[in-house]
């Protein structure tokens, strides 16, 4: 399975509608009520100009009040049923954009779920954010309001025009002769229209970044002395702004007047032929004003709904590219008969994880990369054992880890977990072993306990406790006036890095996972700390196969084995004691680290 990429094109037939059909289809009835009444609403609205007609004609040409009585009512029912009508298929058009809405983004956050750690690595927040948010908005209002538009408008214009032609077909063909011009000025004036507002969009958000940027980076402009900078580029885009807006207003002037100079050559036809009609059909020719000047809006709502459909296709696009993705790591269908998906694991089939991670004859590259990060790798962990893995960044200490979870598979050879390759059984199956804390950590918006108990929902009171004492967390809800129930803010941002870390490591303890994989998790935390955390490491690791990436070497001393990694290889693996001894690469980190720390505890 490939991962479809970002920026290639796919082409739907029928500007995409056929994509969007089905979310259309459980709502037809909605819609079908919503078509029939702006069909309903559209025919009172060409019956007004008649009645108008029939009073001028018979009530004041004709001089007489005789049916005045019915006529009222009728007029009145007409008022009434058309506000009915209004309402109802208002009312379907609002339900049915909430609704298609509301369908489009929960297939989009469903299908989210089952890709791959890959593909976030690949796409930006923002990205999939607008796909998930503006994209479905776009849409669910183009198959509600845009097609009620067209259904409304398009019926008022053929009725009218057919009502005009049964009344006095040579005016009506005269008046219709202006409607391809309308048509056609309408269209213009519209692409521009388009491009100014894009403009403006563009530029608004342009704006709201830079003053994003001027807020949140504000500590780093001003240690880099950039203000001048930032705020010239300021000024440059709200001027840039402030002119294109000037524009885009000239612009809609234009085009109001030029719509209204188009009415009035209609009425000017009207008045000029009209005058051929009987005195007595005054109310005919009063008619023909009416309809005559009608026809701008519809031809502009037509025309509106049309760009619709074409502009919505960029994001149905968009949205069938998001829909259509195939995660990089997925479960072969037999796994998934076996050990169930993510919604509907099996867990009865699962096996008892024991923790034996294998490498064997791995060769790894990214999905977008293009050098081979790891070749020909082999690395055998028995379960229960703590390893450490040291080296320079970049070495592709992350990406071993990363092959472990299964957050990527290897391009070449296999990965075994229990001596069975992870492709094997589902990734549910895995990654429900594993703990992971990483080094940007991740919380919920939330209290500290919610964010704890997502680690493992029946966890006590005491079990929480203990977790957090274990890793020295609970200084840090000690230190909180709130204690567990402390709101972390949006993604834990009201905590630093490091307390964030600690919080993340205590639900990985909480989950009591049978691997645990520690990236860098304690590179934020302070000296102390660490050193706590380091005498508990003990407690922490007992029974679990651990893997742990260290920022700190001191950190490391009592695995296992700590393995050397250099660009992709093991370049040397031994304990601490061993590694000392043998004077080569850990021992060269090593000192060197040594003597940094040392330098830098005697300036502090
Ligand atoms: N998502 C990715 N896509 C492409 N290349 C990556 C990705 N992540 C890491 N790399 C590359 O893989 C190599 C190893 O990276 P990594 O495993 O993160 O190193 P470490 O954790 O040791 O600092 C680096 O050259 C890095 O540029
Ligand atoms: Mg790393």
């Amino acid at each position: 399975m490939q991962n479809i990429q970002n920026d290639r094109p796919i082409s739907l037939p029928f500007f995409g509608i056929p994509r969007i059909a089905p979310y259309m289809r459980p709502y037809r009835r909605t819609l079908t009520m919503m078509v029939i009444c702006g069909l309903g609403g559209s025919a009172v609205d060409i019956l007004m100009p008649l009645l108008q007609r029939y009073a001028l004609n018979h009530f004041i040409a004709g001089n007489t009040l005789d049916t005045l009585p019915v006529y009222i009512g009728i007029y009145f029912l007409a008022i009434v049923f058309a506000a009915v009508m209004n309402f109802i298929s208002c009312n379907g058009a609002m339900s049915t954009e909430v609704r298609v809405n509301r369908d489009l983004r929960s297939a989009a956050f469903d299908h989210l779920q089952t890709l791959s750690f890959s593909y976030f690595n690949q796409n930006s927040v923002g990205y999939i954010h607008s796909r998930v948010m503006s994209d479905t908005g776009r849409i669910g209002s183009l198959v509600s309001w845009s097609l009620m538009d067209c259904v409304w408008h398009t019926s008022y214009l053929i009725g009218s025009l057919v009502v005009m032609l049964a009344i006095n077909a040579r005016l009506a063909l005269m008046v219709m002769v202006i409607l391809p011009l309308i048509v056609v000025l309408y269209s213009l004036f519209q692409k521009h229209l388009i491009t100014a507002n894009r403009q403006i969009r563009e530029l608004n958000s342009r704006i709201t970044g830079d003053f994003n940027e001027g807020i949140t980076g504000a500590k780093t402009i001003k240690t880099l002395v950039i203000e001048d900078r930032m705020a010239r580029d300021f000024v440059r885009d709200t001027a840039e702004m402030k002119q294109k807006s000037i524009r885009a207003a000239r612009l809609r002037g234009a085009f109001a007047i030029t719509m209204n100079l188009a009415s009035s050559l209609a009425l000017a036809i009207v008045l000029w032929q009209g005058g051929y009609i009987a005195a007595s059909e005054v109310g005919t020719f009063s008619m023909f004003m009416s309809y005559a000047q009608g026809m701008m809006e519809p031809v502009r709502w037509i025309v509106d709904a049309i760009s619709d459909v074409i502009t919505t296709q960029v994001n149905i696009e968009r949205l069938t590219r998001l829909l259509l993705t195939r995660s990089d790591v997925v479960d072969s269908p037999e796994v998934i008969e076996k050990y169930g998906d993510s919604f509907s694991p099996k867990k009865e089939n699962w096996e008892e994880i024991r923790g034996d991670i294998e490498f064997r004859d791995v060769s790894f590259r990214y999905p977008d990369g293009d050098e081979y990060v790891l070749e020909h790798f082999n690395l055998s962990i028995p379960f229960g054992s703590n390893i450490a893995i040291v080296g320079e960044t970049g070495a592709g200490k992350s990406t071993l880890v990363n092959l472990v979870c299964r957050f990527f598979e290897p391009t070449e050879g296999s990965v075994l977990i229990d001596g069975r390759d992870a492709r094997e059984r589902s990734q549910l199956w895995l990654h429900s072993a594993i703990g992971y804390v990483l080094q940007t950590p991740h919380l919920f918006s939330g209290t500290i306990r919610e964010n704890l108990l997502y680690g493992n929902p029946n966890a006590t009171e005491v079990e929480i406790e203990k977790a957090l004492k274990l890793v020295s967390a609970d200084e840090v809800v000690a230190r909180m006036e709130k204690g567990l129930d402390t709101d972390v803010g949006e993604g834990g941002d009201l905590l630093s890095t490091g307390e964030k870390q600690l919080i993340s490591f205590a639900r990985a303890i909480l989950a009591d996972p049978r691997i645990l994989v520690l990236d860098e998790a304690t590179a934020s935390v302070d000296t102390l700390t660490e050193q706590k955390i380091q005498s508990a490491m003990d407690a922490v690791i007992r029974g679990r196969t651990s893997l742990v990436i260290a920022h700190r070497l001191s950190t490391v001393r009592n695995a296992d084995l700590i393995l050397v990694v250099k660009d992709g290889k093991i370049v040397e693996q031994g304990t601490h004691q061993q590694l000392l001894e043998a004077r080569g690469p850990y021992y060269r980190l090593y000192t060197r680290q040594y003597e940094d720390e040392a330098t830098s505890s005697i300036l502090a």
